[in-house]
């Protein structure tokens, strides 16, 4: 495959549409239309047991172009590292990071088929900036750093993106020591953000949707409380609010505030 996103026909990717795929998923919720029977089924069973996914899926969409914008405007970062890209939905890192500072460079990265398929929409950025798209998979945090630094250069700061995926990372999986790679490897000034669902915010509904998701779809969702999710940050100075619901970082308005989210976030800075 090349990095204009083109598959060709000896690499198309292998989408299996029989089960659901939390990217698929994902844009079923935000009204997208890359999604199967499959996918939807799994979004309605999550649905029935919370029904507040939607509201808290658009939350978690506003905190994503809050968060460049704050890193590209109030933090001076170029350079953007976006891991669980998703598939293309609106105000994607790119154009927000490009409409700020049109040379910003970005590097996408996910491991599912689909949004390889859709990549071409990550990749027309501004001219004067860079966009790329690597597929490839968070447990690997090497082979993501080895490729993005063909684009990106880590001895100047870097946005490293970890939005709505860690709740797909399973203890099993290390993504402590995932983040921790990859935290590593920022310069100075570099900044970590991440949002994930939260296993302490109304607990009982989102433990049943959990439950709902995980007998449907490709991956295991692992939702983490407050405190753990406040470890990803270790060795990162935290930026004020530290680690809150999405809605409640640095909202833009009153209505962004008072939405509703079973997801934690933080913004942290390598000292
Ligand atoms: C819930 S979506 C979040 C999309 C986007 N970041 C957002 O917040 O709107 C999770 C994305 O993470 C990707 N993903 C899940 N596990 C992954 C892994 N191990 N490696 C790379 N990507 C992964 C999925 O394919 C999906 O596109």
């Amino acid at each position: 495959m090349d990095h204009s996103g083109n598959a060709g026909p000896a690499d198309r990717p292998r989408i299996d549409t029989s089960v659901a795929h939390s990217a698929r998923v994902h844009d079923y919720w935000l009204g997208g239309e890359v999604n199967f029977p499959a996918d939807r089924a799994a979004g309605d069973a999550v649905m029935a047991a919370y029904p507040g996914i939607v509201e808290s899926v658009r939350a978690n969409r506003a905190f994503l172009a809050r968060v460049v914008r704050y890193l590209a405007d109030e933090a001076g970062i170029t350079q953007f590292l976006d891991i669980g890209t998703g598939i293309p939905a609106a105000n994607n890192t790119h154009q927000v990071a490009q409409a700020i500072i049109p040379s910003a460079r970005v590097v996408y990265a996910d491991h599912d088929p689909i949004v390889l398929l859709h990549a071409r929409a990550l990749l027309d950025g501004d001219r004067r900036g860079v966009t790329d798209y690597i597929e490839a998979d968070l447990r690997e945090p090497g082979s993501i750093l080895a490729a993005a630094a063909r684009t990106l250069d880590f001895t100047k700061p870097v946005a490293v993106m970890l939005i709505a995926v860690m709740h797909l990372i399973v203890d099993e999986d290390d993504p402590f020591g995932i983040v921790g790679q990859l935290t590593a490897a920022m310069a100075p000034g570099s900044y970590l953000a991440l949002s994930q669902v939260a296993s302490d915010i109304e607990r009982e509904q989102v433990a049943a949707a959990r439950q709902q998701y995980n007998q449907r779809a490709r991956e295991t969702q692992r939702h983490r409380a407050r405190a753990e999710v406040a470890r990803f940050f270790d060795g990162l100075d935290l930026i004020e609010p530290g680690v809150v619901p999405v809605q409640q970082w640095r909202p833009a308005s009153a209505a962004e505030a008072a939405a509703r989210s079973t997801m934690w976030c933080g913004v942290g800075v390598r000292p």
